[in-house]
């Protein structure tokens, strides 16, 4: 494991996440402001060599784990390449080549992201009322997120599923119940995810629901069936799961409990800025010094550098800076476009 992506609170950075692009099909209100973003010139973008070359040093230096997101990934041109390319890093350690994704797309792309090497899937669906969909995402397509939902099910060289649900109380708060039960009969992990502060996107205390409360809820509704079930050491989330159900569901919570102590991520922005940290709008520009023809030593170093600044944890939730930081599209955990 290479000292680079250790950081001075001991944290072993093993989980890379690359934003492909700014692009999006959805506009969810939560993502970005309503006015819109203004994009990046396509020549300041990473190209897929560039790419590459950073995922590969990252995985040299003990990366085991990559996840494409945006903007939507699938909506990048050559997202079949780029995978194509992460898998012929498996040898050197690559253990899951997985996305974000809205599901826009899928239908159509799915089989030919899993023939590349895409081993995991985390796809965002907010509401099962396809209403409630035109209004948060701003966009139709709650059909096309279902059927690829099922088709990524089926999909047999898929390791894991999840669902990505980020609860807005008064929106889609009552629908907790009805995304537990589709975990019944499919070995999917449903997550419920708390509403976070970004740039532009309306964000108010009061309309988060913390985690603990949802608990209550399906608690309350199952009664003694409900059951925690172990999590990997760095997961997001906390699971959960109804006696007898395949699937399991969970809770990020972000705001109500960070779980700053055991983070093991970066990313990568679309626009090539080293991010170490969701929360924090410090960046280095990993592809200036990648066209200034910096050498792999060279850009370890600035990688190294980039990570022995990361904070302990990131501020309270009143107090995190939204001025300075990205909007969430462009940070590369989300979607949604002007
Ligand atoms: P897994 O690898 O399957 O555990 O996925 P993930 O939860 O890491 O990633 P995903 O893209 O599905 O994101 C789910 C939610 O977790 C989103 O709301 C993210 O913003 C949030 N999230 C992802 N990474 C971080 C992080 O480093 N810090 C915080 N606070 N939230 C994060
Ligand atoms: N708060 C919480 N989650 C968010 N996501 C996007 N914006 C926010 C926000 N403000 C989620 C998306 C997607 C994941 C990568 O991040 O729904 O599932
Ligand atoms: Fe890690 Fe920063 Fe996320 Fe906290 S906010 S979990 S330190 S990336």
């Amino acid at each position: 494991f290479s000292p680079a992506l250790v950081d001075t609170f001991q944290r072993r950075h093993d989980y890379l996440r690359i934003s492909l692009t700014e692009r999006c099909n959805l506009r969810c209100f939560y993502c970005m402001p309503e006015e819109g973003i203004e994009l990046s010139p396509q020549g300041k973008l990473l190209t897929n060599e560039e790419i590459l070359r950073l995922a590969s040093l990252f995985v040299r230096s003990g990366v085991t784990k990559i996840r494409l997101t945006g903007g939507e990934p699938t909506v990048r041109k050559g997202v079949d390449a780029i995978i194509a390319g992460l898998n012929t890093l498996r040898p050197q350690g690559l253990q899951s080549i997985a996305m974000t994704t809205n599901g826009i797309a899928l239908p159509r792309k799915l089989s030919g992201l899993v023939a590349n090497g895409l081993s995991h899937i985390n796809l965002s669906l907010d509401t099962l009322d396809p209403f409630k969909f035109e209004i948060m995402t701003r966009r139709r397509g709650h059909d096309a997120v279902l059927k690829s939902l099922r088709s990524a099910l089926d999909n047999p060289a898929l390791v894991s599923v999840k669902l990505n649900v980020v609860v807005i109380k008064g929106l889609n708060d009552a629908e907790v119940v009805d995304f537990v039960e589709m975990t019944k009969d499919a070995k999917l992990s449903v997550r419920f995810i708390e509403f976070m502060p970004f740039t532009g996107n309306s964000w108010d205390k009061h309309k988060m629901v913390p985690s603990d409360e949802l608990l209550e809820h399906i608690r309350t509704h199952y009664q003694h069936r409900v059951a925690r079930v172990s999590d990997e050491v760095n997961d997001t989330a906390r699971s959960w799961q109804i006696s007898g159900y395949q699937g399991s569901f969970g809770f990020i919570s972000s705001m109500s409990d960070h779980f700053c102590s055991s983070c093991n991520r970066l990313r990568i922005t679309a626009d090539g800025q080293i991010k170490v940290c969701l929360f924090d709008a410090k960046e280095v520009s990993l592809r200036d010094i990648m066209r200034q023809g910096a050498t792999d030593e060279e850009l370890l170093r600035v990688i190294a550098l980039a990570v022995q600044g990361k904070q302990e944890k990131h501020a309270n939730m009143e107090d995190i800076d939204v001025v300075t930081n990205r909007p969430m599209i462009l940070i590369g955990d989300s979607y949604v476009l002007l």
